[in-house]
């Protein structure tokens, strides 16, 4: 079971998440998406997926709230949060698991939220099993 966190603390990344979803730029997919990360700080940073008319240029939700995050000075994530829209649940991308892998652990939340909220509750090591991360190279991240 992932570790949890206090319910006002999702409820307030959930938040963040749909203010960032709602700032979206999605032109060409027409799927907004927000994103939170709870650093070990205590603080929340959210962010929303950004198209480009060369598509793969385009940047998830995750990825805009990890620079948000290493900008800021943090580099733990305590707990991540996804938000979009439709009843399908919604989880990272393979490329984006890697990358909240970065800064995570196997225990580390990710809330799959929808319109209505909280979808499911899952955890890093569930997303992304036998990660290859900064222990492979000997590096604390
Ligand atoms: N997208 C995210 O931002 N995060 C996810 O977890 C899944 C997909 C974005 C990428 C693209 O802008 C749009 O959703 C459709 O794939």
């Amino acid at each position: 079971m992932p570790e949890s966190d206090g319910a006002e603390k999702i409820a307030a990344m959930l938040a963040a998440a749909r203010a960032a979803m709602a700032q979206a730029y999605a032109p060409y997919s027409r799927f907004p998406v927000g994103a939170a990360l709870l650093g070990a700080n205590g603080k929340i940073y959210a962010g929303c997926n950004v198209e480009n008319a060369a598509y793969p240029q385009g940047c998830c939700a995750e990825t805009s709230a990890i620079s948000a995050m290493i900008a800021d000075g943090e580099r733990q994530i305590r707990a991540v949060l996804v938000v979009g829209q439709g009843t399908a649940l919604i989880a990272p991308c393979g490329g984006c698991r890697q990358r909240l892998n970065e800064f995570a652990a196997a225990n580390t939340p990710v809330h799959l939220c929808g319109p209505q909220g909280v979808m499911q509750t899952v955890t890093m090591g569930a997303l992304l099993p036998y990660a290859f991360g900064p222990q492979n190279l000997g590096s604390a991240s």
